[in-house]
């Protein structure tokens, strides 16, 4: 399965999702993966090379760190490649090659917060996406949720948002999820990701075979 993360808002938390739910793929659920970085910033790939130097594990997944402009090319061997695929994807919706992406996208996970900046961006990126793409379904994960703050505009959020797609369970804000790797989970990350991925596999990865 293509699995996309992305959304046209920066910082939502896309590149350390895209991490983090590898990482829960292959360590909870024994699945085999790769991630394309497709992100310009190559965060994924520096921050796999410099974790890579540090720990002596074998790596859990290898990394490919493509150009936008090289998508195209690259879906023709994609195929071959065994499990799923993680796309991180920059934080934008207005370049060409993105359309290749989202149209053979069996999955799009897209990372928000409740405020009105990102859920404004967040609804062009579900239209956009819809269009590109009639039937992929598309998970909004609410993002960086601090227990003290009253999000009033959530309700009316995630009305919306249903029109797109489903709302996973949320994850808290989480001083443990910003120390991340790419070889371990803490466990203080496991308790802030788990009903969410745990949600997303069972919605729309458990009965699917591996790279269909
Ligand atoms: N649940 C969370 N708890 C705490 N910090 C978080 C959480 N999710 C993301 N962050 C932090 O938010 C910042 C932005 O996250 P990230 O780089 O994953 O966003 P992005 O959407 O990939 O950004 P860009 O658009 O620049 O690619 C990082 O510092 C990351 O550690
Ligand atoms: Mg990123």
């Amino acid at each position: 399965m293509n699995i996309v993360i992305g959304n046209q808002k920066g910082g939502v938390g896309k590149t350390t999702h895209a991490i983090l739910l590898s990482n829960y793929l292959v360590l909870e659920k024994k699945q085999e993966l790769l991630i394309l970085d497709l992100d310009f910033q190559r965060s994924i790939k520096t921050k796999w090379e410099k974790d890579l130097e540090l720990f002596d594990n074998e790596p859990l997944y290898e990394v490919l760190q493509l150009d936008l402009t090289e998508i195209s090319s690259i879906f023709v061997n994609l195929g071959n490649v065994d499990g799923n695929i993680i796309f991180d994807l920059p934080g934008k919706i207005d370049d060409d090659n993105l359309v290749t992406v989202y149209q053979k996208a069996d999955l799009v996970l897209c990372p928000f917060s409740y405020d009105k900046l990102t859920f404004e961006s967040t609804l062009v990126f579900a239209q956009v996406v819809r269009h590109l793409n009639e039937k992929v379904p598309i998970v909004f994960l609410p993002n960086r949720l601090k227990k003290s703050v009253n999000y009033r505009i959530k309700v009316q959020v995630n009305q919306l948002l249903s029109q797109f797609g489903k709302i996973a369970p949320e994850v808290s804000d989480r001083i443990a999820i910003q120390r991340l790797d790419c070889f371990s989970i803490s466990e203080e990350a496991n308790q802030a990701i788990k009903s969410a991925y745990d949600f997303i596999i069972s919605e729309y990865l458990d009965q699917r075979t591996i790279n269909q």
